[in-house]
C-alpha cells in the first residue's frame, strides 16, 4: 500500500515523480504528495486527492516563480513523491506524506508500519522535539534528523534510524543539506531502484520506472542505498557497502497504459485471451506424440509428498482453491487444501519436507503471503511461487518460481491476473499428478487439448459484452447478489461476487449452492438477485434444484447456463450462454461474464473502477 516515487540526476525531476505516482496510483489514493529540493531548500506540496490535483498545484506553485528554467523543473535537484493508504492517522494533508523533520533537514515518505513508533516518538518529545501529525511515519522521519544532527554521517545516521525501527517499511529520504542525494531503504516492503543516462529513480513499483530503464535493482530486506545523478550505491543494515547486479524486466512500458480504452480494469479483461494463450505457450511444448508440460521442476519434486497447499490471499486464493478442486479431482490419496495465507501464518499445521506449498501472488509482495511462505521455508517444507512479478519478494525469495505472463495488471480488481493464474496452476497440477503417476495420458490429452481452445471460448464471450452490459443495467438496481455454483464454480462465485464488491460495492455474497438452504436462502426475495453457474456437467441437474428453490421465494435469477442448454431457460429471469469447456477448465471461461458483469454494474451506477474506495492493489501491510 502506499506508492513511492524518488528522482535525482539531469532531468526534470518533478515531471518525473508526477508521472510515477499517477503510475503507482492504485497502490494508495486517500493523499498524495512531494518533496522537491531545489536550489534554496524543500518544497513541500501535499494534499487529501489524486495525483492529478496534486499535479495542479504543483503546476500552479512553479508558475509563481520567475524564470523559465524554474517553470520547466530546471532547479529541482533531487525529489521524492508520496500516494498514500492511510494506516496511521486519518485522512488529512497534515497526515499526508512527505513529513519534514522539525529541523527542517530531513523530509521523508514511507510505506508500511512502524511499529515502535509510539516508543520513538514519547523519547523523542521528552527531548523537546514536537510531533504534529498523528502518523507512524513521522517518529523515524524525526528520529533520523536527531541521528545526522548527532553524527553529521547520512550513512551512519541511516544505519542507526534502521536498526532501531522496527516494522515493515520502505523509506525514501532527502536531507536538506545533500541536494544531489536520496536515501532509501527497505524491509519487508517493495523497493526497486535504477540508474540510467545521469538520472537514479526509486520507486515502490518497477512498473513506475520502465520507461526510463528496464535494469532494475531490486533492493532485499535489510537493505539501503544511496542514489545520486551518477549512479546507486546498496549498503546492508550493518553499514557495510554491498554489490548488487540488475535485473532486466521485460515488460513495455506501453503495457502499463490504458490506450483507447476507458479504465484499465476493461483493457485487462479484453487482455485475457492472449496471456492464456501466451502462459499455455510458455509452459508447454509440442513433442511428436503431442503437447507436453515444461515446467522445469525438478522430477523429484513430488517424491515422498503427502500433502499440498495452495496458499493465497484475495483474488488469488480464489485461484489456489480451483487449482485445489482439479488436483483433488485426479488424486484423492493426498491431502490437499486451499489455505488463506493471513490464517495459515497463524495456524498450527502440519508441514515440513513431506510438504508442497504453492504460494500464489500477483504482486509477489502480499505481506501475509510472504509471512506465509516464511514461515513453511523454516520449516523445511517444500515451496513453489506463483507470481506475475518478476524481482518481487517472493520471486526472490522462493527457489522455484513459476511466472504468470500477464503484464502488469494496473487496476485494482484482478481479471487477467487471475486467469493467468487459474492458467498456470492448471498446468503445474497436471504435471505434479503426472510425477505422481495419477493422471492418464487420455485426461492429460483431454485437458491440455481443452486448454488450448480457451483462448478463443474467452475471446468469443468478450465479443457479447453487450449482452452482459444489458443485464447489468437491468440489475443495477438490485440490493445485493447472490453467486451460486457447485464445485468447480464455487471459486468463481466467490471471485463473481468479489469483483462486485470492489467496484461497485454492492453487497454480494458467494455460496456453494447446496448451502443456501442451511441459512442463506431466508434472506432472498424480490430485491436481491441470484446469479447462477451452471455448466453442462453432472451436477446440472442439482444446480437447477438450487435454483428453482431460490425462484420460489421470488428472487430474480440470472443463469449463466452452457451453450445450446436452452431447456434452463424456464428456470430463470435472464440467461447467458457459456462455450463448453471441459468440466475442470470451467473457470478459466466462466470468470470472463462475471468480471465485465461487475464492470458494467459499477459503470452504471457511476463508480471509478480503476482505483475503488479503501482499496490498494498490493496489500503489503499485515
Ligand atoms: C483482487 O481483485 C483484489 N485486489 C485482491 O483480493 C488481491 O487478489 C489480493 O490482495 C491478493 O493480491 P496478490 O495476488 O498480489 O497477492
Amino acid at each position: 500500500m502506499c506508492g513511492i516515487m524518488g528522482c535525482v540526476g539531469k532531468c526534470d525531476v518533478r515531471e518525473v515523480i508526477l508521472n510515477g505516482l499517477a503510475k503507482q496510483e492504485y497502490r494508495g489514493y486517500d493523499s498524495a504528495g512531494v518533496a522537491l529540493r531545489e536550489e534554496d531548500g524543500f518544497r513541500n506540496i501535499k494534499l487529501v486527492g489524486r495525483v492529478a490535483e496534486l499535479r495542479r498545484l504543483v503546476e500552479e506553485s512553479a508558475a509563481k516563480e520567475s524564470t523559465a528554467s524554474e517553470k520547466n523543473g530546471g532547479r529541482t535537484l533531487s525529489g521524492i513523491g508520496h500516494t498514500r493508504w492511510a494506516t496511521h492517522g486519518g485522512v488529512t494533508v497534515t497526515n499526508a506524506h512527505p513529513h519534514e523533520s522539525s529541523d527542517g533537514q530531513i523530509a521523508l515518505v514511507h510505506n508500511g508500519i512502524i511499529e515502535n513508533a509510539r516508543e520513538i516518538r514519547a523519547r523523542l518529545e521528552t527531548e523537546g522535539i514536537v510531533f504534529v501529525t498523528e502518523t507512524d511515519t513521522e517518529s523515524p522521519c524525526q528520529q533520523l534528523a536527531w541521528l545526522y544532527k548527532e553524527h553529521g554521517d547520512a550513512l551512519r545516521a541511516m544505519t542507526e534510524l534502521c536498526n532501531s525501527i522496527t516494522g515493515m517499511y520502505t523509506l525514501v529520504i532527502l536531507f536538506r543539506d545533500r541536494p544531489g542525494e536520496i536515501w532509501c531503504a527497505r524491509r519487508l516492503a517493495p523497493l526497486v531502484a535504477a540508474h540510467a543516462d545521469g538520472v537514479s529513480y526509486c520507486a515502490s513499483d518497477p512498473t513506475a520506472l520502465l520507461e526510463y530503464t528496464h535494469d532494475l535493482f531490486f533492493l532485499e530486506d535489510g537493505e539501503m542505498a544511496q542514489l545520486t545523478a551518477d549512479g546507486c550505491r546498496f549498503f546492508g543494515f550493518d553499514g557495510k557497502e554491498r554489490k548488487k547486479a540488475p535485473i532486466r524486466l521485460q515488460w513495455d512500458s506501453a503495457m502499463a497504459e490504458k490506450g483507447r480504452y476507458e479504465h484499465f480494469m476493461r483493457k485487462e479483461i479484453d487482455e485475457q485471451p492472449n496471456v492464456t494463450r501466451l502462459t499455455i505457450d510458455a509452459h508447454t511444448v509440442v513433442t511428436s506424440v503431442g503437447m507436453e508440460k515444461d515446467l522445469k521442476l525438478p522430477e523429484g519434486f513430488m517424491r515422498g509428498i503427502r500433502r499440498v497447499r495452495f496458499i493465497a490471499c484475495g483474488t488469488s486464493y480464489y485461484a489456489a482453491l480451483a487449482a485445489c478442486n482439479l488436483m483433488e479431482s485426479f488424486d484423492n490419496t493426498l491431502d490437499v487444501r486451499a489455505e488463506i495465507a493471513s490464517e495459515y501464518r497463524f495456524r498450527n499445521t502440519a508441514e515440513g519436507n513431506d510438504t508442497l506449498a504453492v504460494f500464489v501472488s500477483q504482486s509477489g509482495e502480499t505481506a501475509d503471503t510472504l509471512a506465509a511462505a516464511r514461515l513453511s521455508q523454516s520449516k523445511g517444507t517444500r515451496c513453489i511461487a506463483i507470481t506475475n512479478v518478476r524481482g518481487s519478494t517472493l520471486d526472490r525469495e522462493i527457489e522455484h518460481t513459476l511466472r504468470t505472463l500477464a503484464g502488469p495488471e494496473i487496476g485494482v480488481a484482478a481479471t487477467k491476473t487471475f486467469t493467468a493464474q487459474l492458467c498456470l496452476l492448471d498446468l503445474l497440477v497436471l504435471q505434479l499428478l503426472k510425477y505422481r503417476g495419477t493422471l492418464s495420458a487420455g485426461d492429460e490429452a483431454r485437458l491440455i487439448g481443452g486448454l488450448r481452445v480457451v483462448p478463443a471460448q474467452q475471446q468469443a464471450l468478450l465479443e457479447r459484452e453487450a449482452e452482459i452490459e444489458a443485464l447489468a443495467e437491468k440489475y443495477a438496481d438490485s440490493k445485493g447478489f447472490f453467486f451460486i455454483g457447485r464445485r468447480e464454480s464455487v471459486p468463481l462465485t466467490l471471485e463473481g461476487a468479489l469483483k462486485l464488491k470492489e467496484i461497485a460495492y454492492l453487497p454480494s455474497e458467494a455460496y456453494a449452492a447446496g448451502e443456501m438452504k442451511h441459512g442463506p436462502i431466508a434472506m432472498l426475495d424480490e430485491k436481491l438477485t441470484v446469479v447462477a453457474l451452471v455448466p453442462h456437467d453432472d451436477l446440472r441437474e442439482k444446480m437447477l434444484s438450487s435454483v428453482q428453490e431460490c425462484r420460489a421465494r421470488k428472487a430474480p435469477i440470472i443463469l449463466l447456463a452452457a451453450e445450446g442448454d436452452e431447456e434452463a431457460r424456464e428456470f430463470c429471469n435472464d440467461i447467458f450462454f457459456i462455450p463448453k469447456t471441459e468440466r475442470e477448465l470451467f473457470p478459466l471461461v466462466g470468470v470472463v461474464p462475471l468480471q465485465l458483469f461487475a464492470y458494467h454494474t459499477a459503470k452504471t451506477l457511476g463508480h471509478g473502477i480503476d482505483m475503488p474506495r479503501n482499496l490498494a492493489k498490493s496489500v503489503t501491510v499485515e
